[in-house]
């Protein structure tokens, strides 16, 4: 890969870019029409928001505002959890496509599998919200369909009842949480895995371990750590609202880490997570 618009390919064949331009925590105002603008200039044709970011107007208003057709940038967006079951997500999936004031979907992600309570519950609330991803997807409403947070636990529950089994899992993956397992699992399963958090949020841009490897290459750290995951075969999604950092981020093709390198950063003790564990959280 060349630059954040070269795409894996996922299971369906359909292509998705390499970087993602993420969007959490961003506001629903000019900041973030303004921080997409930049990023289309820096290469990134990939842009990943979600119900609860509630930010999909101001994502959407900026993807109107390009000069390059819609076909050309891929958008996801993500089911929020009070939103689960057939019938509301397809409600909810409704929403989110006039929020965004698009008539398709690149990607639509559940956002975190219900995982609470007795299995049999959970299973089925997160099979029955999958029935209207499928129906989504076989009515051409969405490119492509996959969840985010799973655990193979999650995944296998679901895929035991699938029709089409999910392309992409989204999760938190970052030097200090490399989430081999569950990767894994998806490598095998042919699941691209996506990053979100790859800066773990900014947690790790100051660890004197990694800014040893990023000066031996002439990078930063966050160029380190994007870099790191797609040297991983996963998909980044760096998050920023400055310029700078924005073209930064997508500047990450001009250096590859060894493979000594890739192993000590592999197996570094875990840090800079967000603590968020999908089995466990309450929202
Ligand atoms: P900002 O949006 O103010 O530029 P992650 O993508 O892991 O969630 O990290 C996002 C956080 O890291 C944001 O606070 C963002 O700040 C900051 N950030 C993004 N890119 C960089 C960078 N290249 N250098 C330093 N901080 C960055």
């Amino acid at each position: 890969m060349n630059s954040p618009r070269d795409t894996f390919v996922l299971r369906n064949g359909y292509e998705i870019p390499c970087i993602g331009f993420g969007t959490w925590q961003s506001p629903n105002d000019e900041k973030t029409i303004d921080a997409i603008n930049v990023a289309i200039d820096a290469g990134y044709r990939h842009i990943d928001t979600a119900a609860a970011y509630d930010n999909e107007e101001a994502v959407g208003k900026a993807i109107k505002g390009l000069e390059i057709p819609r076909s050309e940038v891929f958008v996801t967006s993500k089911l929020w959890n009070s939103e689960r079951g057939y019938d509301t997500a397809l409600k909810a999936f409704d929403q989110s496509l006039k929020k965004l004031g698009l008539d398709y979907l690149d990607l639509y992600l559940i956002h975190w599998p219900a995982a609470r309570g007795p299995e049999d519950e959970w299973q089925k609330t997160n099979s029955e919200t999958w029935r209207a991803f499928e129906k989504l997807y076989k009515d051409g409403y969405v490119k492509a369909i996959g969840v985010s947070n799973f655990k193979p636990h999650h995944l296998e529950a679901l895929m035991s009842e699938s029709e089409i089994d999910p392309m992409v899992n989204q999760i938190e993956m970052h030097p200090g949480f490399p989430e081999t397992e569950t990767r894994d699992f998806c490598d095998l399963s042919g699941i691209l895995v996506e990053a979100w958090s790859p800066l773990g949020s900014g947690r790790v841009l100051d660890d004197d371990r990694l800014l040893e490897i990023a000066a031996n290459y002439g990078v930063t750290v966050a160029q380190l750590c994007i870099r790191w995951i797609l040297q991983n075969g996963a998909l980044p999604l760096p998050k920023s609202l400055t310029p700078e950092r924005i073209r930064e981020n997508a500047d990450v093709f001009g250096f590859e880490i060894s493979k000594e390198d890739m192993h000590k950063i592999n197996e570094l003790e875990q840090f800079g997570m967000s603590g968020l564990d999908p089995d466990e959280v309450t929202f």
